[in-house]
Formats: structure tokens, C-alpha cells, sequence
């Protein structure tokens, strides 16, 4: 049986910013459909499609009123039947994103929840809990919403009355599931063999590691919170917990019960490497998201470090690597290497500085031409394939990010990454939507004439053709070094700043210093980031070497 998922280059679709087939301005099925093709020429494997469940959209979509049905917005299950076979049929496997730390507050168990009231059966689905103080009107613990603010809600009785507080780790209109409840437990799996049923290849797990909390709801006193994009603490109350491993040992079982090999990626902001290891056994889960790379600045030693750590923990439970640079929570890649100070934890800080562009897409074309060399798999987040930069400058009166919402939330809004890929044309919509449609829901700048994937198309060098080369030749030398079973080599010698490794046959520099480098001798280059100039590497650049 091939594994796949061991060495897959799979394209996050953000759908609401994908393509719009329906005219109305936001992303959905049929525009997805109409663009497969455009994907399997990209070369990618699967498509990871960010939630399509039916939703009051408070979160886009992360907020599910109900998992077995897509949202209006996004199409039916009809055409949700039709994507998965063609989507199949263009060679490409589908993952979708399932959604089991919380529930919208519009599903029909928090709405059952609030009227059955405390001590009901109906709300041991979710966390209540009376208040703190003499009238309960402090909440239960000092956990903050991740989106800013508390993160409980104080009820109201059916008589009016102030009543019990409810957990949401994210806004109000999320309240947290329960998952020492049996009901919830047999419900996921149900929800999931629901859509393998259907034929999808796999789940993203949202907030893998945040599914169980302390039973006796402990402050977090001086406790490091932990965000959505920090590392949690041991013995959190509410993140990376040991008991959340059961229950993918449970969902393994579900998996593993399917022809084909249907798979999980976990979406956990854990510590270390170490901590992601747990939950990647030959028993739980398959894949994790990569988010130490994606963090670290644009810095040969901080990388390296980053790739050792990641490579050592994983081989010792067998589980591959994944290599992630940019998704719809952070700021594009190509913007955060673009300044100065290049970690994900400097763009947040420095969001809205100056950036040099032509500097940022020049690493992102090399970063992807690294990571692509790496044992394991690699994400392209949609639009990144056209060098895309963050979107920084979008009016608040757009915004759409519910953490906008709250004065103490500490990070950008996240619409910036989620803006609306430009298709074709020199002019909003850029093909995204048909003609005379509903403007884009997020509006795009106009440079954007420059980045279309038909305009990109056009130009040898640009950053989309730069894409396809790479993932047309990473799979030609799948078997000669680069799939997932060949190991890496650090290269002796090379220059400080430099990353050189071996993978089989295949040899991969990338030049992270200030000065151009020399290339080893006797080899050829396969394909590189920048024009090679004899056998000088640029500053910025990585090349793929082979012996002559
Ligand atoms: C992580 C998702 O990637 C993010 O977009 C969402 O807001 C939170 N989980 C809450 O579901």
C-alpha cells in the first residue's frame, strides 16, 4: 500500500477566498471545481479545504451549526459529492477540516443547552459552570479568550435571572464541547465516517490539542495563557493535555476501518517538537502541522535547528515531517521576510512597517525550494504559488476577524492573508468572481494586475512558473532521494549561513548569508530559486544539485 501522505504537497484552499462561482463575492464549490485543473497543473497532491459546514460564519466558518451539511454560501452536498469525484479524478485527494474543540452557539445542541438549563443532560455537552463570587457574577476561572476578552459567558435564566456561565475558548459564539461526554465522543466519530463515507481522503484537525481541560478548572493564576499562535505550557489547563490522545486513538481506529489511507493532520500550537511527537503514534494521529518552521526567522541556524529538532523527534515515532510556512492565521511568508526581522512573532510587531516585497517573495521563492527539499511533506497556502504579500493596509471597516472585536487581543486582524486570490485581468474582481458579480467580500489592491495566476502564466520567471518547475521536478526525483524514505545529510563545510544537505542523489544549498557562494564542484543544477551564474548561488536563492 503507498503511504501517500508520507511525502504529499498538499494546497490549502482557503474557500471563501478561492474562487467565486456563484457571483456573490465569496469563495465556494463550484469556483473550486472550475479551478481544479489550475491545481493539478500546480502539482500539488491533495487539497486541504478549510471549513464548508453549515455555519453562521461568525469565525469563517470555524463556528459549525451543523457538520453534515456544507453552508449555502459554499454550495450543497450535491456539489460537495461532485468536487470529491472530480477532484479524484484530476489526481488530486481532498482533506477536510473538522472542527471539535467547539460548536457554533446556533447548533442544535448549544440551542437545546440553553433552554433545557443547569444540571441538564443537554449541557454536560459543553462546559457550564456557576460564577464565582457571592452572586456568581465573576467568571468560574481567569481563562481569556484567545480572541481577546474572558473566555466564559454568563447565561440567563428562563425566569431572567443572571444563570450559569459557559466555556469558549475562542468568541462567545464557540462555546467549547464537552469531551468527557460519551455523546460528543460518539458523535465525532459518527460525523466522520459520514464524510469518508462520501470519499474524502482525510481531516485537518482544528485545535488538536485543545480538546479536554482540567476537570477541577484550576486558575491560570501566573500560567503563561497560551494564544492561538503560542506555545502552551505542561500540564495546561486547558492545552495539550494528555487525555486528548485517547480520543484520537479512538479516531485512528475510525480512519484505519477505510479502504485507502484516510488521514489526520493536526493543527496543534504546542510547545516543542517533543510535545507534537505524541500525538503522531502509529495509533493516533498520521501528520501535525509544522508551526516551528513557520515561527522561525529567516536564519540558516535557527532553521537547521528547528529542522533537526522536528527531524529527530519524529523519526522516533515514525511519523513524517509536514514543512508549513504560511496558512490563513498568519502573515503571509513572503511579507514576513521582507523586513528586517523575519520571525512570525516580528511580524506581528512590526505589522504595517515598510517591507521590501521584491526581498520577501525572493526568500519565499527559496524557502519553498528548501522546504521542498526536506524528508516529509510540505503545505503551499493558496496564493502563496503567485508570491501574494500579506494585505496590511485593509480598512478597518472591513475587517471581518472576530478578534477585532476586543481591545486586548494581541495580535493583527487575520483578514490580510485571507484577501481574495487574483485569477485574471487588470482590474477587481480579477477573475475571482464572474462578470457583474458582488465585489470580492475582502477588497483586493489593485497591484494585484501583476499577480495573476493568468499573468504569472505568461512569464517564465515568475513566481508561479517558479512553483510548477519545482513541484514537476521534487516529483521526477521522488525515488532518487527526495521521497519519504531517504534521509538527511548535513553537508560538512558549508559556509556560515548556508544549508546544505543531501537526500540520496539530490543535494539542496540555500544561500541565507550575505554573500553569493560557491557551488560544489562536478554537479549540475537541477532547478533553482534565481538564475545560477556558473557555479555561484545568490544571495536569497536555493538550487537542487545532481553529480554530473
Ligand atoms: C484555528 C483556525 O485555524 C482558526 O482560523 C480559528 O479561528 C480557530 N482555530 C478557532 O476554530
Amino acid at each position: 500500500m503507498s503511504s501517500w501522505w508520507r511525502d504529499a504537497v498538499i494546497y490549502q484552499v482557503y474557500i471563501r477566498s478561492f474562487a467565486d462561482g456563484n457571483g456573490d463575492g465569496v469563495g465556494d464549490v463550484a469556483g473550486l471545481r472550475s479551478r481544479l485543473p489550475y491545481l493539478a497543473a500546480l502539482g500539488v497532491d491533495a487539497l486541504w479545504l478549510n471549513p464548508w459546514y453549515a455555519s453562521p460564519q461568525v469565525d469563517a466558518g470555524y463556528d459549525v451549526s451543523d457538520y453534515r451539511r456544507l453552508d449555502p454560501l459554499f454550495g450543497d452536498l450535491d456539489d460537495a459529492k461532485a468536487l470529491i469525484q472530480e477532484a479524484h479524478a484530476h489526481g488530486l485527494r481532498l482533506i477536510l477540516d473538522i472542527v471539535p474543540n467547539h460548536t457554533s452557539d446556533q447548533h442544535a445542541w448549544f440551542q437545546s443547552a440553553l433552554a433545557a438549563g443547569p444540571g441538564s443532560e443537554a449541557r454536560a455537552r459543553y462546559h457550564f459552570r456557576p460564577g464565582r463570587g457571592a452572586d456568581g457574577s465573576e467568571p468560574p476561572t481567569d481563562w481569556p479568550s484567545i480572541f481577546g476578552g474572558p473566555a466564559w459567558t454568563r447565561t440567563v435564566d428562563a425566569d431572567g435571572k443572571p444563570g450559569d456561565w459557559y466555556l469558549h475558548l475562542f468568541a462567545p459564539e464557540q462555546p467549547d464541547l464537552n469531551w468527557t461526554n460519551q455523546q460528543v465522543r460518539r458523535e465525532f466519530e459518527d460525523i466522520l465516517r459520514f464524510w469518508l463515507d462520501l470519499g474524502v481522503d482525510g481531516f485537518r484537525i482544528d485545535v488538536a490539542h485543545g480538546l479536554t481541560k482540567d476537570p477541577a478548572f484550576p486558575d491560570l493564576a501566573s500560567r503563561e495563557a497560551g494564544g492561538m499562535l503560542d506555545a502552551a505550557t505542561e500540564d495546561h489547563p486547558y492545552f495539550d493535555r494528555d487525555e486528548t490522545l485517547a480520543i484520537y486513538e479512538d479516531w485512528r481506529r475510525v480512519a484505519d476501518s477505510y479502504e485507502g489511507e484516510r488521514v489526520f493532520v493536526a493543527e496543534a500550537w504546542v510547545a516543542d517538537a517533543s510535545r507534537v511527537a505524541r500525538y503522531l503514534t502509529s495509533t493516533r494521529l498520521h501528520t501535525a502541522f509544522n508551526f516551528g518552521l513557520l515561527s522561525c526567522p529567516w536564519e540558516a541556524s535557527a532553521l537547521r535547528t528547528e529542522i533537526d529538532a522536528t527531524l529527530d523527534v519524529l523519526a522516533a515515532v515514525g511519523a513524517p515531517p509536514t514543512w508549513v510556512l504560511s496558512n490563513h492565521d498568519v502573515i503571509r511568508h513572503a511579507t514576513r521576510y521582507g523586513r528586517a526581522h523575519t520571525s512570525l512573532a516580528d511580524a506581528r510587531h512590526l505589522y504595517g512597517t515598510p517591507v521590501d516585497h521584491a526581498l520577501g517573495e525572493r526568500r519565499a521563492r527559496a524557502a519553498v525550494q528548501l522546504i521542498n527539499a526536506l524528508p516529509g511533506g510540505t503545505y503551499v497556502y493558496q496564493g502563496e504559488e503567485l508570491g501574494l504579500p500579506e494585505v496590511e493596509d485593509l480598512p478597518p471597516s472591513v475587517w471581518q476577524d472576530p478578534n477585532r472585536r476586543y481591545k486586548d487581543h494581541d495580535g493583527p486582524v487575520r483578514d490580510g492573508c485571507r484577501v481574495p486570490l487574483p485569477w485574471s485581468g487588470d482590474a477587481p474582481p480579477f477573475g475571482f468572481s464572474p462578470d457583474g458579480a458582488t465585489a470580492p467580500w475582502l477588497p483586493q489592491p489593485a497591484e494585484w494586475k501583476n499577480r495573476t495566476a493568468a499573468a504569472e502564466e505568461q512569464e517564465p520567471d515568475s513566481t508561479l512558473s517558479r512553483y510548477r518547475a519545482l513541484l514537476r521536478t521534487r516529483r521526477d526525483w521522488l525515488n532518487r532521494g527526495l521521497g519519504a524514505s531517504t534521509a538527511l545529510e548535513w553537508l560538512p563545510n558549508a559556509p556560515d549561513g548556508v544549508l546544505a544537505f543531501r537526500r540520496g542523489e539530490v543535494i539542496c544549498y540555500a544561500n541565507l548569508s550575505a554573500a553569493p557562494v560557491e557551488l560544489p564542484a562536478g554537479h549540475r543544477v537541477l532547478i533553482a530559486s534565481e538564475p545560477v551564474e556558473g557555479t555561484v548561488l545568490p544571495v536569497d536563492a536555493a538550487a537542487w544539485l545532481v553529480a554530473e
